[in-house]
């Protein structure tokens, strides 16, 4: 399994659990969705997962490992974390390229040859190496952030609301660029979302989230979900008749 996370508890100082017993697998080269209200505990799971927050109890394996100071490293290069406000993971300072080449540091062979392929692969004008963030449009922004994370070629991306602030036509172009990634290089993603069509769109799997407990679970078939949860149920209903 690509990633496990087994029996996870969290609770933040106030006391207020926010993850209940959390049971969560993504596969390799799997599109596994995770929706839920705002508050239900999606970001804080991405945290976990991601070892920002340490659980109260249970465990997150990567590759059928834990995750220790000592493998680290190799995890962060490995799994990466895309966060819903592209412009916060910008250092506002820094051109395009150097944002581009900074994940990349480790590695020798990284030239502007193979940032330009990768610049075409996001749909973004090879002259943008040499702007800042601020010259940027909200699409454009998450692009260079997908791409910074993507650069250094993981197995698995968290994805955290990226598309929610960008509108229709965009996210579309971002959700297909991600489509191509999982096909072509087998990248997994773990996508969290409260826009239930783009997951829909996305994920051949999906995990329903209410107040921090997974209460449902449902494989894609026939372009559609099954889930057996009333509140699935019912936050699913919806889009279907739209
Ligand atoms: N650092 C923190 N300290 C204390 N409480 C926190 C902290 N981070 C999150 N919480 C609480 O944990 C709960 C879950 O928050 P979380 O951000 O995981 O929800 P979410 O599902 O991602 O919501 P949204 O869809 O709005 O992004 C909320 O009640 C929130 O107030
Ligand atoms: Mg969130």
């Amino acid at each position: 399994m690509l990633l496990q996370v087994d029996h996870v508890f969290k609770s933040y100082r106030r006391g207020q659990q926010v993850l209940k017993d959390i049971n969560l697998t993504v596969g390799n080269g799997e599109l596994v969705g995770l929706v839920g209200e705002s508050g239900s505990g999606k970001s804080t799971l991405a945290k976990v997962i991601m070892q920002l927050e340490k659980p109260n109890k249970g465990t997150v394996l990567f590759q059928n490992q834990a995750i220790t100071k000592h493998n680290r490293t190799s995890f962060y290069e490995r799994c990466q974390l895309i966060f819903q406000n592209a412009t916060a993971a910008l250092n506002p300072t820094w051109t395009v390229r150097e944002l581009l080449r900074e994940p990349l540091q480790h590695q020798l062979s990284v030239n502007d040859t193979y940032l330009q392929t990768m610049l075409e692969k996001v749909k973004l004008p090879a002259d943008i190496l040499l702007a800042l963030p601020t010259e940027l449009s909200g699409g454009e922004r998450q692009r260079v952030n997908l791409l910074r994370s993507i650069l250094i070629e993981p197995q698995l991306i968290v994805c955290d609301e990226i598309v929610s602030s960008l509108d229709r036509l965009i996210q579309r172009e971002i959700i297909d660029l991600l489509v191509t990634l999982n096909k072509e290089r087998d990248m997994a993603i773990l996508f969290i979302s409260h826009d239930l069509k783009a997951v829909s769109y996305l994920c051949d799997r999906i995990y329903v989230m209410k107040a921090g407990e997974i209460v449902d679970e449902s494989y894609k078939e026939q372009n559609r979900f099954a889930f057996t949860d009333s509140y699935a149920q019912r936050l699913f209903q919806a889009i279907h008749h739209t």
